[in-house]
């Protein structure tokens, strides 16, 4: 079944209560964290992702956009995380084992996550003990962002891996998704649609939120 989880980086995060019910008939709740060092942006941390598990029974989808962030697994499962992404790029295998290792002692989920430049074959170390691989489909760092059809490719490659290796794994896309792109990624073999700007900058984020499930079902 496919998901949508729309980025409260596209918020407003004076209003974040109010722009979480806005869209509360989407599956997952997409937090982007930041750290400054591996993107070139700062947004949100620990406090914040806790403040929101207080209000809300969503499904906390967080990603981690950190250097080295198996220094910050066990706050944020604390602060209520149910899923966390890290980037194969922000610390060497050992590093990112050990922050698998982390989410599992706590019985959160686990993904990685691959920048557009990181060959999909980088996935396959860590696959068989996988919830989720996240494909971005933009440089990560700012919403709005123009999608990258190059990553169609990637998408296609990393699904026939899950596959083969572990076929219950997910296979989330994050970037530039909006209804059209929506439509390419589902037939690439995505099941998790992330969408900021398509979702919260519509009049209507329910509505929008309804154009994208629809959009995944022509596939
Ligand atoms: C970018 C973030 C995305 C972002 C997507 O680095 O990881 O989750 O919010 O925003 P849109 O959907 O506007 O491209
Ligand atoms: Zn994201």
């Amino acid at each position: 079944m496919v998901k949508i989880a729309p980025s409260i980086l596209a918020a407003d995060f004076c209003n974040l209560e109010r722009d979480i019910r806005r869209v509360e008939s989407a599956d997952w709740l997409h937090v982007d964290v930041m750290d400054g060092a591996f993107v070139p942006n700062i947004t949100v941390g620990v406090p914040v992702v806790a403040s929101i598990r207080r209000r809300t029974e969503m499904f906390l989808d967080v990603h981690l956009m950190v250097e080295k962030p198996v220094r910050f697994i066990d706050a944020f499962c604390e602060a209520g995380a149910d899923l966390l992404s890290v980037h194969l790029e922000a610390d060497h295998p050992t590093g990112i084992q050990a922050a698998l290792d982390r989410m599992e002692a706590h019985g959160v989920k686990k993904a990685v996550a691959l920048r557009p430049i990181t060959d999909p074959r980088a996935v396959l170390p860590y696959l068989e003990r996988l919830d989720m691989v996240l494909v971005m489909t933009v440089e990560p760092g700012f919403g709005g962002q123009k999608f990258m059809d190059s990553q169609l490719d990637t998408v296609r490659a990393v699904r026939e891996y899950i596959e083969k290796y572990n076929p219950a794994c997910d296979l989330e896309v994050d970037g530039g998704v909006d209804p059209v792109t929506a439509e390419r990624l589902i037939e690439a073999g995505a099941n998790v649609l992330v969408a900021g700007s398509a979702v919260y900058r519509a009049a209507d984020p329910a509505a929008a939120i309804a154009e994208l499930r629809a959009a995944a079902q022509l596939k």
